[in-house]
């Protein structure tokens, strides 16, 4: 089968000829339609998990994916021939992913059944950003009232934290260059503050100078969250999607500091599909890709300016 790997870590992510996985006990075969693009696609092709993950190489790359089930193992009781499911797929252990014609998958780990009427480049651009977005509003304890900052709101996860803050009833900050100040509001920030253009905090505290609730962070280093986190009150919440957060610091200030360690699960894609359904999250992809441009898309992500997500057509 054609697939996106690596051939160790730090080699350029390339097309290649690999054998179809066979669905053990418990697990599924996915004859996948479209994946999802993520940032952790290529930091894993980097290395990131070199020192805690035992990897199988040549490494299948992608986490999201939406496809058939095309064959179910022995004791698959969930899932059935045919259905169409979506979720995350990575298991590095076994060289295997999303960016492939064909992935594996737990019966019982995160796939779900794709919401009727979604379409697969839709469904794949869901699953690791709006997880990871539903997962950060929620460790915010973001409530209506409130004042919160999101940083890196342009981006896939950004997005979503944006629209599920505002549906708490949350007054929120996003940053946003010009191109993307609009698109920003449409999906419910009340104001916006362009990051390229001068000191955020400057910005912010322009507007409220008594400070805010809470920091949704999905870029800031440390350095830059520790400069962010004097824009909060007293008891205020600061949320890292990228472990800039030291948790014990926040508490001596009378912060509260996380770094979030998002896990999709089945019953979490059930509760997004829902939202989808209701039209309390929209998830906006941003460009469509073949297979063979995988590697492309992978170094576009890696230079920034995501404005939503990116969906490969397998
Ligand atoms: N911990 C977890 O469980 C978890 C789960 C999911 C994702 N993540 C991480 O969260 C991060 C965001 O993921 P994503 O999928 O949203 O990435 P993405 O789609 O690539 O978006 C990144 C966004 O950040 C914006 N940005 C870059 N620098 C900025 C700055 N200094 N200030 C404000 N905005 C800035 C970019 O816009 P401009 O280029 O226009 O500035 C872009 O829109 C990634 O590092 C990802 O690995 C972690």
């Amino acid at each position: 089968m054609r697939a996106i790997a690596v051939s160790e870590y730090g080699a350029t992510p390339a097309l290649m000829n690999l054998p179809r996985p066979e669905p053990g006990p418990g697990e599924i075969l996915v004859k996948m339609i479209a994946a999802g693009l993520n940032p952790i696609d290529w930091r894993i092709a980097d290395g990131m998990f070199k020192d805690s993950v035992d990897a199988s190489f040549p490494l299948i790359l992608g986490q999201d994916g939406a496809g058939v089930v095309e064959a179910v193992g022995e004791g698959v009781t969930r899932l059935r021939h045919g259905e169409q499911v979506y979720g995350t797929f990575a298991q590095e252990d076994r060289g295997l992913g999303a960016f492939a014609e064909y992935a594996l998958a737990r019966d019982d780990g995160p796939v779900a059944k794709i919401p009727e009427g979604m379409i697969y480049t839709h469904a794949a651009a869901v699953p690791t950003a709006s997880a990871a977005a539903l997962d950060i509003v929620a460790e915010a304890r973001v409530d209506a009232g409130q004042t919160v900052l999101v940083v890196g709101a342009t981006g896939g996860v950004g997005q979503g934290v944006v629209q599920l803050a505002a549906r708490e009833g949350a007054k929120v900050i996003a940053t946003a260059r010009d191109d993307m100040a609009g698109t920003m509001r449409r999906l419910g920030a009340d104001e916006t503050v362009d990051h390229t253009k001068g000191d955020l905090n400057a910005q912010v505290l322009a507007v409220h100078d008594d400070g805010i609730d809470a920091v949704l962070d999905m870029v800031g280093d440390t350095t830059a969250t520790e400069v962010l986190a004097q824009l909060l009150r007293p008891g205020g919440t600061y949320v890292s999607s990228v472990w800039s957060v030291n948790p014990d610091s926040m508490e001596a200030q009378g912060l509260r500091g996380v770094n979030l360690d998002s896990d999709p699960t089945a019953e979490l894609l059930d509760r997004l599909s829902d939202l989808i359904d209701a039209g309390e999250l929209r998830v906006r992809v941003e460009r469509e890709v073949p297979l063979e441009g995988t590697p492309d898309a992978l170094a576009a992500n890696r230079a920034g300016g995501a404005r939503g997500k990116t969906v490969i057509r397998v």
